[in-house]
């Protein structure tokens, strides 16, 4: 299993250009479905997860082109392009298998789009995962309430619309973007209109939102808890630029404030990251935004400590807790971390003490109290965030640290290696 060794203590300096969002992309890509014409993704992210979601559209019968010849770079054994052209007009197996959606959540992103178009859908269960159990039961009731029979069969949701969907005023008792996401898609080609309440406002839904108006979705509000969806006979052909990774120019900004330095980060989505960038101003970290897409992080490497508390959009985000969490290691005070949204979203923390990080856990809420230094060791990532926050905390250590299982980290940072050596850190793959 391949790891990566980081030599850190050395202020990162140079300028780092953001990727596409792995949070966009997915379910982007899942969009692919509700139509025949042909979809155009551009600016897509090169990850372990959209080589997944990939094979997992092929399998259903999608076509994948690409388009630019010179960027591309083979994964998993898909060679994937930074545009790819999707072509859903010859589905011909309804079923998302278990070997795959076990391995990534964002496969049920699928159940929607199919029984919208097809009415019929066979998607299995996801199980849980490192962070929670992460059910999809908001997903069920919701597609129900447009008019499906859902049952479950050998862990397998068999979903049934042989009349279609049908609009519905659908409420949710608790914010959820992979619900929102999959009843968006799937009110876009019901008959008549559905109203979706206490919906997520994060950007990718946006980003979502506005790709499913370039294919004739008749959709207002995305961006409020409130989205009203006219649904319409068909979808047609769409060419859509994939938003910029907010959690990854997050997880950028969390390595130049701990480990010091001067980064400026390019093709960032400034906007979308209102919540981070106050509240590492507050720890002390210096930024200048001279544009919409240009973040600059200057920091002395000496944060104060902060009090954070991860809800849904706009407030700070969950994928950013792990990485700020490691930001506050080396303050000269207590900082406390409560994650609202995921009940074992902590992972992170015996691996973090491993490296001399002082970390005291309360159930959903960590303590976390600033120590004059942090030593290297072997550490394992555990899931996607827990893993950058490894790497956040051994750029801010001169001594030796090895991280194990980065596949974790493959799944949502593109060439991180390469991005972070750029900047002068001293990190290197190992088989
Ligand atoms: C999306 O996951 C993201 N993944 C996650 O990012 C992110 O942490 C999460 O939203 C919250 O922002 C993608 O977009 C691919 P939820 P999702 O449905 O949609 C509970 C990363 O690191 N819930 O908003 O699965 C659920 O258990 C990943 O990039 C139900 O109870 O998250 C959780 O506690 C990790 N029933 C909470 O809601 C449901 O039917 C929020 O989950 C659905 C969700």
């Amino acid at each position: 299993m391949d790891k990566i060794r980081i030599i850190g203590g050395v202020p990162l300096e140079g300028t780092i250009r953001i990727s596409g969002a792995k949070n966009a992309a997915l379910p982007l890509m899942c969009a692919a479905l509700l139509t025949e014409k042909p979809f155009t993704l551009t600016n897509v992210p090169y990850l372990a997860d959209i080589v997944t979601m990939t094979k997992l559209l092929m399998q259903h019968g999608v076509e994948m082109s690409m388009t630019d010849a010179h960027a591309r770079q083979t994964m998993g054994g898909i060679t994937l392009g930074r545009t790819l052209v999707l072509d859903a007009s010859n589905i011909f197996n309804k079923t998302a298998p278990y070997e795959i959606v076990r391995k990534m959540r964002a496969s049920v992103l699928v159940l929607g789009p199919l029984l919208a178009r097809f009415g019929e859908a066979r998607v299995s269960l996801p199980g849980g995962c490192a962070i929670g159990t992460r059910p999809i039961d908001l997903h069920l009731k919701a597609l129900e309430q447009m008019g499906a029979d859902i049952e479950l069969d050998q862990g397998y949701i068999v979903a049934k619309a042989p009349k279609g969907l049908h609009g519905a005023e659908i409420y949710f008792n608790m914010v959820s973007v992979g619900a929102t996401e999959n009843i968006v898609m799937a009110a876009t080609l019901a008959q008549g209109t559905t109203v979706l309440r206490n919906a997520a406002c994060e950007p990718e839904i946006v980003d979502l939102v506005q790709c499913l108006r370039g294919m004739g979705a008749n959709i207002h509000g995305e961006g409020t808890p409130t989205l009203t969806i006219h649904g319409v006979p068909t979808l047609g052909s769409v060419f859509h630029h994939v938003m910029a990774d907010r959690i990854e120019a997050g997880s950028f900004l969390a390595c130049v404030a701990l480990a010091g330095g001067d980064v400026t980060l390019t093709h960032a989505p400034v906007d979308a990251m209102l919540p981070v960038l106050e509240k590492a101003r507050e720890a002390g970290v210096v930024l200048h935004t001279p544009n919409h897409q240009t973040l600059r992080i200057t920091s002395q490497g000496k944060l104060e400590p902060v009090d954070i508390i991860t809800q849904p959009h706009p407030a700070f985000p969950t994928d950013m807790q792990a990485q700020f969490m490691a930001m506050m290691l080396l303050t000269s005070g207590t900082s406390t971390i409560t994650e609202t949204i995921f009940e074992n979203r902590f992972m992170h923390v015996p691996e973090l003490m491993r490296m001399g990080a002082n970390i005291q856990l309360k159930d959903r809420l960590a303590i976390v109290k600033g120590v004059p230094k942090l030593n290297g060791a072997e550490v394992m990532a555990t899931d996607l965030r827990a893993s950058i926050s490894l790497a956040i905390a051994a750029l801010a250590t001169p001594e030796e640290t090895v991280i194990h299982r980065i596949y974790h980290l493959d799944r949502g940072y593109e060439n991180l290696e390469a991005k972070l050596s750029a900047c002068g850190a001293d990190i290197v793959r190992m088989k």
